[in-house]
């Protein structure tokens, strides 16, 4: 297979803010793999609330932005060209890859460092498959965090002894693998949506799910009167401890992938003053295991990936735009090869 040449289709952003109309189509030069690289034709990408959080400046003095920007950090599609002393891949191999914090994915070709790329299982689709990295990760890592098993290997395996477990924004991105994660590790399982997702996330596996609009959901009061043991918080929007505190069992945990300042500060408290209720700020940068993992899970049907809206490569903006609502369902995916409507 001869390494591709000439230009690309991409699409980028060249200053802070804008949002999806921010987003420019370009022509652009396909990139060359460095030392430790793949270089990726891209079949799928996928939006993350991160992609715009960036664009709106979001960690800007920690990681500053160079102009103009390809977004995308989940890359699905086949190798091409292998860069310096790579030999776990070869042109040809399909292949799910995390390229954080640099992106590219919203491109016909994109690099990616081989030890943050995985195979693809032919049963899985680019489009499912490009869900995994940062989505299914964090929900991964989310429970692994909070104490709570995930019986991977096993599916008939319950635990000893099953958690009581909370997922608020369940029906978001992260909240719907969560929900699945935990209810296949044998956990009870309490979820928070908006009312259209009730079912859905019952669906998935949550035996109690509570409208986050009602008063009740947005005390996180479970039905049944459970306290947590743990609680996956996926609401983008921060929650003070006094809701958390009532809720939960003795020791239990509340992991927050989305932690700002009071967040932050709460869990430092809690460790210096010896809190058995802590709150634990999550950010995850995937490996490898754990996109194995999960891919291997989508392979043998036991994860589903919930698919809130698909757009051609031509039409990235309206997913971003998607995405930037707030209100999808599971996951926006860009196609890059698929024909615009
Ligand atoms: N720490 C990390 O490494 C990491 C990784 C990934 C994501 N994150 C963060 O995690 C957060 C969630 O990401 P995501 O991609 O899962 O979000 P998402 O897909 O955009 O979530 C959208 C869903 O959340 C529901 N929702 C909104 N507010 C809610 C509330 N207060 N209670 C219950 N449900 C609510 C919406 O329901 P309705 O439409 O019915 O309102 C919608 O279905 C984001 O802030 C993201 O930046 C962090």
């Amino acid at each position: 297979m001869a390494a591709p040449s000439g230009t690309m289709r991409a699409v980028q952003y060249d200053r802070y803010g804008g949002g999806a109309q921010g987003l420019k189509h370009v022509e652009v030069p396909i990139p060359s793999p460095k030392k430790g690289e793949v270089l990726i034709r891209m079949e799928a990408t996928s939006i993350n609330v991160v992609d715009w959080k960036f664009q709106n400046g979001f960690a800007r003095p920690f990681m500053p932005r160079r102009f103009p920007f390809i977004s995308g950090y989940d890359l699905a599609g086949e190798v091409v060209e292998l860069g310096a002393g790579v030999s776990s891949f070869k042109p040809g191999d399909k292949v799910i890859a995390i390229n954080f914090p640099n992106g590219g994915g919203l491109a016909e070709y994109a690099v990616a460092s081989a030890s943050r790329t995985v195979a693809r299982p032919p049963e899985v689709s680019a489009v499912e498959g490009v869900c995994v990295p940062i989505a299914a990760v964090t929900a991964l890592r989310s429970l692994r965090t909070a104490g709570v098993t995930v019986t991977l290997d096993d599916p008939a395996r319950a635990p000893a002894t099953p958690k009581n477990v909370l997922v608020t924004a369940a029906s978001g991105a992260v909240g719907h693998f969560a929900v699945q994660l935990a209810r296949m590790g044998g956990h009870n399982v309490t979820a928070t949506c908006g009312a259209r997702n009730l079912g859905l996330v019952r669906s998935l596996g949550a035996d109690e799910a509570l409208d986050y609009k009602t008063p009740e959901g947005a005390r996180l009061r479970s039905p049944s009167g459970r306290k947590y043991d743990a609680v996956v918080h996926c609401a983008a929007k921060g929650l003070p401890w006094s809701v958390f505190r009532p809720v939960l069992a003795a020791s239990g945990t509340v992991v927050d992938i989305t932690p700002g300042f009071v967040a932050v500060v709460t869990a430092i408290l809690q460790v210096a003053t010896f809190s058995k209720k802590r709150l634990v700020p999550l950010m995850v940068t995937p490996n490898k295991e754990e996109m194995e993992l999960l891919l291997g899970m989508l392979k043998q049907g036991r994860l589903k990936t919930v698919i809130d809206s698909q757009h051609p490569l031509g039409s990235a903006h309206e997913g971003w735009a998607k995405s930037m609502s707030g209100h999808t369902t599971g996951k926006v995916v860009i196609e890059i090869g698929a024909a615009q409507p």
